[in-house]
């Protein structure tokens, strides 16, 4: 089946420019450029989070990357009949994300996606605050949780049409009563490459994710957050579902960054899919004002 084959870049409107290239860079040790701006990059992609001005504070764009431009069409024939509006990227979009060629879509939330083909690899970057780097290669840049205002209908956009296989459910009573299933999905060793919830959340986006290569980076960046008052939205911490040890930042934007090490990886000829009632093994400890 032509599917997605990883997360390939974020974008995000931010008010704040200045702040999140403070918070990229000097906290969590990505390769920042720009000004009025931001590319960011982590690895050997030219580029994996655009921060463009404005007042959203939210994820604008997810660009899910598929190998090759048959999988584009076979993906897009499958969305439209489907009824999804499938649209073909402007040549100067395309330029702009640094793909060869892309096709907007919207997730059943309204979450603007993009499909893409064709990164630009380059000399990898250097993160000398990160030193064990960034953990991407087939994984992709890490994994997104966004809000869903009908699961049924995120499950079938994303598994039926983009491809995402279902890695396990993580069950949780929020408050009494008030019970939600996260619904996590791969799309390649990742364990999770996307995940999403029907729940109160403010935003589209819940967090992204990215992985180091070691324990000592994640305590390092834990450190520089601390040290620059950057709010730690989650202490450290290890998650049940997919093993990552990790913290969550919260982003000039609002929103959370998870910043993790040695996320389980899936193999789908052996996996099975379970339900956990709970987010973490110990840790990750909501801060409380
Ligand atoms: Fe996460």
């Amino acid at each position: 089946m032509s599917e997605v084959t990883e997360l390939s870049y974020l974008g995000i409107e931010a008010s704040d420019i200045h702040a999140w290239r403070r918070f990229a860079g000097e906290c969590l040790g990505m390769d920042v450029t720009g000004d009025a701006a931001l590319t960011i990059r982590l690895d050997d992609h030219a580029s994996r989070l655009f921060v463009t001005p404005g007042e959203l504070d939210d994820l604008a764009f997810a660009g899910f990357e598929v190998a090759s431009e048959a999988d584009l069409e076979t993906i897009a024939a499958r969305a439209t009949a489907a009824g999804s509006s499938v649209e073909e990227g402007k040549p100067e979009t395309a330029r702009a994300r640094g793909v060869q060629r892309l096709l907007h879509l919207e997730d059943p939330s309204g979450l603007p996606i993009e499909l893409c083909v064709g990164p630009t690899i380059t000399k990898p970057c250097k993160t000398p605050l990160v030193p064990s780097g960034f953990v991407t290669g087939q994984g992709g840049l890490g994994h997104i949780v966004v809000r869903s205002l009908d699961s049924e209908a995120s499950d079938r956009f994303y598994c039926d049409l983009l491809g995402f296989r279902l890695t396990d459910v993580v069950r949780l009573e929020i408050k009494p009563g008030l019970v939600i299933d996260i619904r996590f999905l791969h799309t390649n060793h990742r364990h999770h490459t996307l995940a999403f919830a029907e729940g109160p959340l403010p935003k589209r986006l819940d967090h992204f994710m990215v992985e180091a290569g070691g324990v000592d980076d994640v305590g390092r960046a834990l450190e520089r957050c601390i040290d620059a008052d950057v709010p730690i939205a989650r202490s450290l911490g290890r998650h049940a579902n997919d093993g990552m040890f990790s913290f969550y930042s919260t982003s000039p934007s609002g929103f959370s960054v998870e910043f993790g090490t040695g996320g389980r990886l899936v193999d789908d000829d052996t996996w099975q899919v379970k339900t956990h009632d709970q987010m973490s093994l110990w840790g990750h400890r909501a801060r409380t004002a």
